[in-house]
């Protein structure tokens, strides 16, 4: 996308797409020269609407000869935070690409109040995100054009290259979760993190003969029922000024869940291609460290598996010992992703860092408790807690903090070893936080839970259904705020 900045507003601009930032006054703050070029007319027509400037509300008119944009389209920027901005780029961004609109200028008013870099990141942010499609797989005659060029009317750009960043690390992770699965098997998030190597970054990839030597039984134990063999990976970002810290972000990245030979349902398996979202995260914001404004060492790591059916498939009763000497009793193979990310958590724990943060579309139970907004937050610390919610009301994200019950530790007590995969159906997606914690000693630690908000099932505002990326954003922003 092709940025230009302007100071005016251009009525004669033959762009395909004219919009307007409108506040909570409604069409009264519409710039004068607007309505004029519609002989005062505008505010009267608008006036008739039920368009009224609440945050991301749209009004779209096709125009015939009055400006010089083929469509003009009035979004509500709300109360004017930078979160009711994010919205209005995200009506923008999808409202164009509904259209296949290229070519846009977009005015975010002339009040001084909207132009802070929070609200410049917002604006790149939300444009970014609303204007994203996965349409790879649909026929030529049916893709809809993203925006090219973007014209934004203000007078201060500050902050929209650093949103650019931060949405491009997004649309990275959408990607991936929404790649059907047949192409995203294990080998090719290896590839993917390969594909990220640089000056800064360097990846270490073990196949599933090493990380077997190394003790991973839980990565192995998921995955040896598939064709396509697990990996795991290791990247290493290092800032080019002195490292202020060291941080490890850790994603589960099981790239199809059948299951095991606790097979899933039908209806409940088709969208598990996404189960990757937690690898898709560590991805998506390691490939934007570069642009970002972080100064400590980041550690990106994932085991990645699918989970399937295979002769060689682990089974009930299975008992593994995993790579801190912790045995496992398996009760349900379908609860596999704690198995892959007790191994990565062990790893990284190792690697001494300030803080270790996960990132799983772990259980269902998160997403009965919470739906796929809220993405389930879990840590004993309470300073690591506050900077997550802010940085994620920052970012726009919906995140919730959720018990770390330590009286709930005896349900996943093992008869015959220290722990059974499953701690019933109580509280699921504490105990399977719970679970984690087992595997983590030294470090301080947080669990993300993302298994409702990484795919949504229908559109949320602005967000089509599908992948979406969710925690990049804020995971950056936490990133650039240590
Ligand atoms: N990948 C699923 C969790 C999931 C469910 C993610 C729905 C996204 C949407 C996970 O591996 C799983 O199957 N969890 C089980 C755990 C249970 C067997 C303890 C679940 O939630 O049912
Ligand atoms: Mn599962
Ligand atoms: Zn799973």
């Amino acid at each position: 996308m092709k940025t230009i900045f302007q100071e005016d507003l251009k009525l004669d601009s033959s762009d395909d797409l004219l919009a307007i930032a409108v506040s909570e006054e409604g069409p009264n703050s519409l710039p004068k020269n607007l309505n004029e070029a519609f002989g005062g007319h505008l505010t009267t027509s608008i006036g008739e609407d039920d368009f009224k400037g609440k945050a991301g509300s749209s009004l779209s008119l096709r125009i015939t000869g009055q400006i010089g944009a083929k469509w003009l389209l009035l979004v509500g920027a709300g109360d004017l935070s930078a979160n009711s901005y994010r919205k209005a780029a995200g009506a923008v961004g999808s409202f164009a690409r509904r259209h296949g609109l290229s070519s846009v200028q977009f005015d975010l008013g002339g009040n001084s109040k909207a132009n802070t870099v929070e609200h410049l990141r917002a604006v790149a942010e939300g444009l970014e995100e609303g204007n994203y499609r996965f349409d790879k797989y649909q026929l030529e005659q049916k893709k809809k054009s993203p925006i090219t060029e973007i014209t934004l009317v203000t007078d201060k750009p500050d902050g929209f290259a650093q949103g650019s960043a931060h949405a491009r690390g997004q649309k990275l992770a959408r990607d991936l979760v929404n790649e059907t699965p047949e192409i995203a098997t294990p080998k090719f998030l290896a590839d993917t993190a390969k594909g990220l190597e640089s000056d800064q970054l360097k990846v270490r990839v073990w196949d599933s003969k090493k990380l077997k030597s190394e003790g991973m039984n839980g990565v192995d134990a998921v995955g040896r029922g598939s064709a396509n063999p697990p990996f795991f990976v290791h990247m290493t970002w290092t800032p080019k000024c002195k490292p202020t810290g060291k941080v490890a972000i850790v994603g589960k990245g099981v790239t199809f869940d059948a299951g095991g030979l606790s097979i899933k349902p039908s209806a409940g398996m088709l969208t598990m291609k996404s189960d990757m979202g937690g690898a898709a995260v560590v991805l998506g914001t390691m490939s934007s460290l570069s642009q970002s404004d972080v100064s400590v060492v980041v550690e990106g790591i994932f085991a990645a598996a699918e989970n399937m059916l295979g002769g060689e498939a682990y089974k009930l009763g299975d008992i593994l010992t995993m790579s801190n000497g912790k045995t496992v009793e398996i009760h349900n193979t379908d609860a596999e992703g704690r198995l892959l990310l007790a191994d990565s958590l062990v790893y990284a724990d190792k690697l001494g860092c300030d803080a270790i943060v996960d990132f799983a579309t772990l259980t269902g139970a998160q997403v009965v408790a919470l739906g796929e907004k809220y993405t389930a937050f879990y840590s004993d610390d309470d300073s690591l807690a506050e900077a997550w919610s802010s940085n994620a009301e920052n970012a726009g994200e919906g995140l919730w903090r959720m018990p770390l019950e330590s009286e709930y530790k005896s349900l996943l007590k093992g008869d015959w070893s220290t722990l059974k995969n499953v701690g019933g159906r109580a509280a699921g997606s504490i105990t399977a936080a719970l679970f984690l914690s087992e595997f983590v000693e030294e470090s301080t630690w947080a669990h993300l839970d993302i298994a409702g908000p990484s795919f949504i099932s229908k559109p949320r505002g602005h967000v089509p259904k599908g992948g979406t990326g969710a925690m990049v954003r804020t995971t950056l922003r936490w990133l650039e705020s240590i």
